[in-house]
Protein backbone atom coordinates (compact mmCIF):
# COMPACT_ATOMS: atom_id res chain seq x y z
CA UNK A 1 0.00 0.00 0.00
CA UNK A 2 0.62 3.52 -0.69
CA UNK A 3 1.41 5.66 2.50
CA UNK A 4 0.79 9.09 0.41
CA UNK A 5 2.41 11.85 2.38
CA UNK A 6 3.23 9.76 4.87
CA UNK A 7 6.61 8.76 4.46
CA UNK A 8 7.50 7.76 7.92
CA UNK A 9 4.92 5.52 8.49
CA UNK A 10 5.34 2.00 9.55
CA UNK A 11 3.97 -0.49 7.50
CA UNK A 12 3.54 -3.05 10.32
CA UNK A 13 0.07 -3.56 11.73
CA UNK A 14 -0.56 -1.74 14.22
CA UNK A 15 -1.04 -3.07 18.09
CA UNK A 16 -1.23 -2.16 21.36
CA UNK A 17 2.13 -2.89 22.39
CA UNK A 18 3.35 -1.03 19.45
CA UNK A 19 1.12 2.32 21.00
CA UNK A 20 3.29 2.06 23.87
CA UNK A 21 6.47 1.92 21.87
CA UNK A 22 5.82 4.62 19.79
CA UNK A 23 4.75 6.67 23.49
CA UNK A 24 8.36 5.57 24.67
CA UNK A 25 10.15 6.73 21.13
CA UNK A 26 7.74 10.36 21.28
CA UNK A 27 6.32 9.21 18.00
CA UNK A 28 2.77 10.88 18.03
CA UNK A 29 0.00 8.58 17.84
CA UNK A 30 -2.80 8.85 14.77
CA UNK A 31 -6.28 8.36 15.21
CA UNK A 32 -9.68 9.26 13.51
CA UNK A 33 -12.82 7.41 13.94
CA UNK A 34 -14.78 5.65 11.75
CA UNK A 35 -18.41 4.06 11.06
CA UNK A 36 -18.00 1.93 7.74
CA UNK A 37 -16.03 0.25 5.39
CA UNK A 38 -15.62 3.05 2.46
CA UNK A 39 -13.84 5.61 5.04
CA UNK A 40 -12.41 3.12 6.76
CA UNK A 41 -10.31 1.82 3.58
CA UNK A 42 -9.09 5.59 3.00
CA UNK A 43 -8.13 6.71 6.88
CA UNK A 44 -5.90 3.00 6.23
CA UNK A 45 -4.33 4.24 3.05
CA UNK A 46 -3.70 8.31 4.94
CA UNK A 47 -1.43 6.27 7.22
CA UNK A 48 -3.78 6.43 10.40
CA UNK A 49 -2.90 4.51 13.14
CA UNK A 50 -5.82 3.94 15.35
CA UNK A 51 -9.53 3.90 14.43
CA UNK A 52 -12.37 4.20 16.57
CA UNK A 53 -15.88 3.46 15.69
CA UNK A 54 -17.00 5.91 18.07
CA UNK A 55 -20.75 5.68 19.82
CA UNK A 56 -20.32 9.25 18.06
CA UNK A 57 -22.04 7.23 15.48
CA UNK A 58 -24.66 8.38 16.88
CA UNK A 59 -24.66 11.88 16.27
CA UNK A 60 -23.20 11.53 13.25
CA UNK A 61 -24.45 8.30 10.97
CA UNK A 62 -27.87 8.01 13.00
CA UNK A 63 -28.63 12.02 13.52
CA UNK A 64 -29.27 11.44 17.61
CA UNK A 65 -29.07 14.10 19.80
CA UNK A 66 -26.58 12.35 22.11
CA UNK A 67 -24.57 8.90 22.27
CA UNK A 68 -27.14 7.57 25.10
CA UNK A 69 -29.38 5.68 22.64
CA UNK A 70 -26.79 3.76 21.04
CA UNK A 71 -26.70 -0.35 21.37
CA UNK A 72 -24.31 -2.80 21.02
CA UNK A 73 -25.95 -4.14 18.01
CA UNK A 74 -25.19 -0.66 16.74
CA UNK A 75 -21.35 -0.96 17.80
CA UNK A 76 -21.05 -4.38 16.54
CA UNK A 77 -22.58 -3.91 12.99
CA UNK A 78 -20.40 -1.07 12.14
CA UNK A 79 -17.42 -2.15 13.70
CA UNK A 80 -17.57 -5.49 11.54
CA UNK A 81 -18.19 -2.92 8.30
CA UNK A 82 -14.65 -0.93 9.70
CA UNK A 83 -12.23 -4.17 10.04
CA UNK A 84 -13.57 -5.03 6.79
CA UNK A 85 -12.15 -2.11 5.24
CA UNK A 86 -8.88 -1.46 7.10
CA UNK A 87 -5.88 -3.38 7.49
CA UNK A 88 -3.12 -1.60 9.49
CA UNK A 89 -5.11 0.22 11.83
CA UNK A 90 -5.85 -0.76 15.57
CA UNK A 91 -9.83 -0.64 15.57
CA UNK A 92 -10.90 0.29 19.01
CA UNK A 93 -14.97 -0.21 19.32
CA UNK A 94 -16.80 1.88 22.24
CA UNK A 95 -18.82 0.12 24.27
CA UNK A 96 -21.85 2.08 24.56
CA UNK A 97 -23.71 3.33 27.59
CA UNK A 98 -25.13 0.80 29.75
CA UNK A 99 -23.37 -2.18 28.41
CA UNK A 100 -20.31 -2.07 30.99
CA UNK A 101 -21.84 -0.36 33.65
CA UNK A 102 -24.48 -2.80 35.16
CA UNK A 103 -21.54 -4.66 36.80
CA UNK A 104 -18.08 -6.48 35.92
CA UNK A 105 -18.87 -9.91 34.64
CA UNK A 106 -22.01 -8.22 32.72
CA UNK A 107 -19.41 -5.69 30.97
CA UNK A 108 -16.85 -8.64 30.01
CA UNK A 109 -19.70 -10.76 28.60
CA UNK A 110 -20.41 -7.90 26.29
CA UNK A 111 -16.80 -6.64 25.52
CA UNK A 112 -16.13 -10.35 24.46
CA UNK A 113 -19.01 -10.70 22.09
CA UNK A 114 -17.08 -7.15 20.42
CA UNK A 115 -14.39 -8.66 20.17
CA UNK A 116 -15.60 -12.26 19.02
CA UNK A 117 -17.98 -10.78 16.48
CA UNK A 118 -16.42 -8.02 15.09
CA UNK A 119 -12.54 -8.98 15.37
CA UNK A 120 -11.92 -5.50 16.52
CA UNK A 121 -8.27 -5.47 18.33
CA UNK A 122 -9.89 -3.81 21.84
CA UNK A 123 -12.60 -1.86 23.03
CA UNK A 124 -13.58 1.84 24.87
CA UNK A 125 -15.28 2.88 27.70
CA UNK A 126 -16.18 5.78 29.59
CA UNK A 127 -15.31 6.84 33.10
CA UNK A 128 -13.36 5.10 36.08
CA UNK A 129 -15.82 4.35 38.70
CA UNK A 130 -15.21 1.51 40.71
CA UNK A 131 -17.38 -0.83 38.87
CA UNK A 132 -15.49 0.33 35.67
CA UNK A 133 -12.29 -0.17 37.30
CA UNK A 134 -13.53 -3.92 38.13
CA UNK A 135 -14.59 -4.33 34.46
CA UNK A 136 -12.25 -3.11 33.55
CA UNK A 137 -9.16 -5.64 35.03
CA UNK A 138 -11.82 -8.47 34.62
CA UNK A 139 -11.43 -7.72 30.80
CA UNK A 140 -7.68 -7.17 30.49
CA UNK A 141 -6.70 -10.35 32.89
CA UNK A 142 -8.69 -12.00 30.03
CA UNK A 143 -6.62 -10.77 27.23
CA UNK A 144 -9.57 -8.35 26.16
CA UNK A 145 -7.34 -4.85 25.53
CA UNK A 146 -8.89 -1.76 27.07
CA UNK A 147 -8.79 1.94 26.46
CA UNK A 148 -9.63 4.52 28.92
CA UNK A 149 -11.84 7.73 28.60
CA UNK A 150 -11.78 10.29 30.91
CA UNK A 151 -12.90 14.49 31.33
CA UNK A 152 -15.32 14.88 29.16
CA UNK A 153 -17.29 12.00 28.83
CA UNK A 154 -20.71 12.19 26.52
CA UNK A 155 -22.27 9.24 28.18
CA UNK A 156 -22.49 11.16 31.12
CA UNK A 157 -24.38 14.67 29.54
CA UNK A 158 -27.32 13.96 31.45
CA UNK A 159 -25.50 14.11 35.29
CA UNK A 160 -23.31 16.94 33.83
CA UNK A 161 -25.96 18.82 31.12
CA UNK A 162 -23.21 20.29 29.23
CA UNK A 163 -20.65 19.35 26.99
CA UNK A 164 -18.21 22.01 28.51
CA UNK A 165 -14.65 21.83 29.24
CA UNK A 166 -14.08 19.60 32.26
CA UNK A 167 -11.18 20.02 34.80
CA UNK A 168 -10.88 23.62 34.47
CA UNK A 169 -11.61 24.01 38.40
CA UNK A 170 -8.60 22.49 40.51
CA UNK A 171 -10.78 19.94 42.07
CA UNK A 172 -11.93 18.63 39.02
CA UNK A 173 -8.68 18.34 37.52
CA UNK A 174 -7.57 16.30 40.14
CA UNK A 175 -10.29 13.97 40.21
CA UNK A 176 -9.69 13.81 36.12
CA UNK A 177 -6.01 13.29 37.44
CA UNK A 178 -6.89 10.41 39.63
CA UNK A 179 -9.27 8.69 37.13
CA UNK A 180 -6.52 8.29 35.33
CA UNK A 181 -3.79 7.09 37.21
CA UNK A 182 -6.87 3.93 38.43
CA UNK A 183 -7.13 3.11 34.66
CA UNK A 184 -3.49 2.85 33.74
CA UNK A 185 -3.29 0.78 37.40
CA UNK A 186 -6.16 -1.32 36.18
CA UNK A 187 -4.83 -1.75 32.84
CA UNK A 188 -5.32 0.23 30.11
CA UNK A 189 -3.33 0.59 27.25
CA UNK A 190 -4.18 4.35 26.43
CA UNK A 191 -6.44 7.05 27.58
CA UNK A 192 -8.82 9.27 25.58
CA UNK A 193 -9.13 12.96 27.35
CA UNK A 194 -11.45 14.69 26.23
CA UNK A 195 -11.45 18.50 26.70
CA UNK A 196 -9.56 19.15 29.42
CA UNK A 197 -7.25 21.93 29.52
CA UNK A 198 -3.87 21.44 28.23
CA UNK A 199 -1.55 21.76 31.09
CA UNK A 200 -4.07 19.04 32.88
CA UNK A 201 -3.36 17.03 29.56
CA UNK A 202 0.43 17.52 30.17
CA UNK A 203 0.42 16.35 33.79
CA UNK A 204 -1.18 13.23 33.24
CA UNK A 205 0.50 11.92 30.24
CA UNK A 206 4.20 13.15 32.30
CA UNK A 207 3.23 10.83 34.88
CA UNK A 208 1.30 7.52 33.26
CA UNK A 209 3.28 4.98 31.10
CA UNK A 210 0.17 4.24 28.66
CA UNK A 211 -0.13 6.62 26.18
CA UNK A 212 -2.24 9.56 26.12
CA UNK A 213 -4.94 10.23 22.80
CA UNK A 214 -6.34 13.89 23.22
CA UNK A 215 -9.47 15.45 22.27
CA UNK A 216 -9.82 19.01 22.81
CA UNK A 217 -6.92 18.52 25.44
CA UNK A 218 -4.09 20.22 24.36
CA UNK A 219 -0.36 19.62 21.97
CA UNK A 220 1.19 17.29 25.06
CA UNK A 221 -0.92 14.23 24.71
CA UNK A 222 0.93 11.47 23.12
CA UNK A 223 -1.64 11.13 20.27
CA UNK A 224 -4.66 13.07 18.96
CA UNK A 225 -7.97 11.78 17.88
CA UNK A 226 -10.96 13.82 15.96
CA UNK A 227 -14.48 12.73 14.70
CA UNK A 228 -13.50 12.51 10.88
CA UNK A 229 -16.91 14.06 9.75
CA UNK A 230 -15.69 17.03 12.06
CA UNK A 231 -11.90 17.31 10.52
CA UNK A 232 -13.48 16.93 6.42
CA UNK A 233 -16.16 19.84 7.28
CA UNK A 234 -19.05 17.37 6.77
CA UNK A 235 -20.78 18.02 10.15
CA UNK A 236 -21.17 22.01 9.71
CA UNK A 237 -23.52 22.53 13.02
CA UNK A 238 -20.31 21.54 15.54
CA UNK A 239 -17.72 23.26 15.58
CA UNK A 240 -15.70 23.53 18.72
CA UNK A 241 -12.38 25.20 19.00
CA UNK A 242 -10.26 21.90 18.93
CA UNK A 243 -11.82 21.02 15.55
CA UNK A 244 -9.48 22.09 12.53
CA UNK A 245 -11.04 21.56 9.39
CA UNK A 246 -9.05 19.49 6.76
CA UNK A 247 -11.51 19.77 4.25
CA UNK A 248 -15.21 21.45 3.30
CA UNK A 249 -17.24 18.29 2.51
CA UNK A 250 -20.29 19.82 3.05
CA UNK A 251 -19.71 22.09 0.44
CA UNK A 252 -17.94 20.02 -1.89
CA UNK A 253 -20.83 17.33 -1.70
CA UNK A 254 -23.91 19.94 -2.02
CA UNK A 255 -22.21 21.43 -5.11
CA UNK A 256 -21.87 17.75 -6.68
CA UNK A 257 -25.58 16.83 -5.80
CA UNK A 258 -26.89 20.11 -6.97
CA UNK A 259 -24.72 20.22 -10.25
CA UNK A 260 -26.09 16.14 -10.49
CA UNK A 261 -29.62 17.74 -10.27
CA UNK A 262 -29.42 19.98 -12.54
CA UNK A 263 -27.92 17.90 -15.23
CA UNK A 264 -30.68 15.28 -14.55
CA UNK A 265 -33.36 18.49 -15.13
CA UNK A 266 -31.70 19.20 -17.78
CA UNK A 267 -31.53 16.42 -20.36
CA UNK A 268 -27.60 16.68 -19.49
CA UNK A 269 -27.17 13.48 -18.17
CA UNK A 270 -26.89 10.60 -19.20
CA UNK A 271 -25.30 11.31 -22.41
CA UNK A 272 -24.55 8.89 -25.00
CA UNK A 273 -21.25 7.56 -23.79
CA UNK A 274 -22.35 6.97 -20.69
CA UNK A 275 -25.47 4.83 -22.26
CA UNK A 276 -25.99 1.59 -23.86
O1 LIG B 1 -17.34 8.38 20.35
C1 LIG B 1 -16.31 8.96 19.95
O2 LIG B 1 -16.15 9.28 18.76
C2 LIG B 1 -15.28 9.25 20.94
C3 LIG B 1 -14.14 10.13 20.51
C4 LIG B 1 -14.58 11.50 20.33
C5 LIG B 1 -12.98 10.01 21.42
O3 LIG B 1 -15.37 8.82 22.04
Amino acid sequence: MDYIGSANVDPRKVTTFRLQEMKKLGQKIVCLTAYDALIARILDESGIDVILVGDSLGNVVQGLETTIPVTLEDIIYHTKAVVRGAKRPLIIADMPFMSYQVSADEAFTNAGRIMKETGCGGVKLEGASEIILQAIKRMTESGIPVMGHVGLTPQSIHKFGSYRARGKDPQEAESIFRDAVNLEKAGVFAIVLEKIPAELAKRITKTVQVPTIGIGAGPHCDGQILVYTDMLGLTIDFSPRFVRRYSQLYQIILSACKKYSEDVRNLNFPNESESY
